[in-house]
């Protein structure tokens, strides 16, 4: 059963999950390749895939382009097939705000309530993602210099590897009874 990782990640973090993903499948015999939004397979290889796992970085509440791209070119054909979402946003080790919700919920990210109408994913997962404020853009920098920015943008690897694993586990697992 072929599978695509499709991601999109401006400094690697997301790419780093993608590819624990496509590890953890492969793992399972699936036979999975991970690619960036911004170089997926061709639009005629697509339909050729069993089953996708999209996901992107979240820049101020929304997805990196290409993988909303990604998503919207394809939809008729994601739609026809299993196809998994996650983000990778926020950042911390906080689970819950200050009113008490689950930071995982209240990040989701706008795009994903289109998504779900559009191509009707079997799950969406927000995972904790991470920042190097070293590798960041100068937009990036000067958005963390704003007043209580830095506090909601900590530097650190934040990426939960057990979470994402038994998620790619779970994917694989519903994969496999199928096929
Ligand atoms: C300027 C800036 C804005 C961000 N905005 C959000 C946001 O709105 N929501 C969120 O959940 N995470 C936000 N993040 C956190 C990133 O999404 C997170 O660090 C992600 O894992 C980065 O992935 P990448 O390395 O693949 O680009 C922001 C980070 C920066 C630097």
């Amino acid at each position: 059963m072929r599978v695509a990782v499709v991601c999109a990640s401006q400094y690697g973090a997301t790419r780093g999950i993608a590819e624990r993903i496509g590890a953890e499948l492969a793992l399972a015999g699936l036979d999975a390749r991970v690619y960036d939004a911004a170089s997926p397979p061709h639009a005629e290889d697509v339909a050729g895939f069993d089953a996708f796992v999209v996901g992107s970085a979240v820049y101020m509440g929304h997805w990196l382009k290409d993988a909303s791209t990604f998503v919207r070119r394809h939809q008729p054909t994601l739609l026809e097939h299993q196809i998994w979402l996650f983000s990778s946003g926020p950042l911390g080790t906080e689970t819950t705000d200050a009113d008490g919700a689950d930071i995982r919920e209240s990040t989701v990210p706008a795009e994903i309530t289109e998504f779900t109408n559009t191509v009707r994913p079997v799950g969406h997962r927000v995972f904790f993602g991470a920042i190097d404020p070293e590798a960041l853009s100068l937009p990036h920098r000067m958005i963390r210099k704003f007043p209580g920015a830095a506090e909601k943008i900590p530097a650190g690897d934040f990426r939960d590897w057990t979470e994402i694993e038994a998620w790619a586990r779970e994917i694989a697992r519903s994969l496999v009874k199928a096929g």
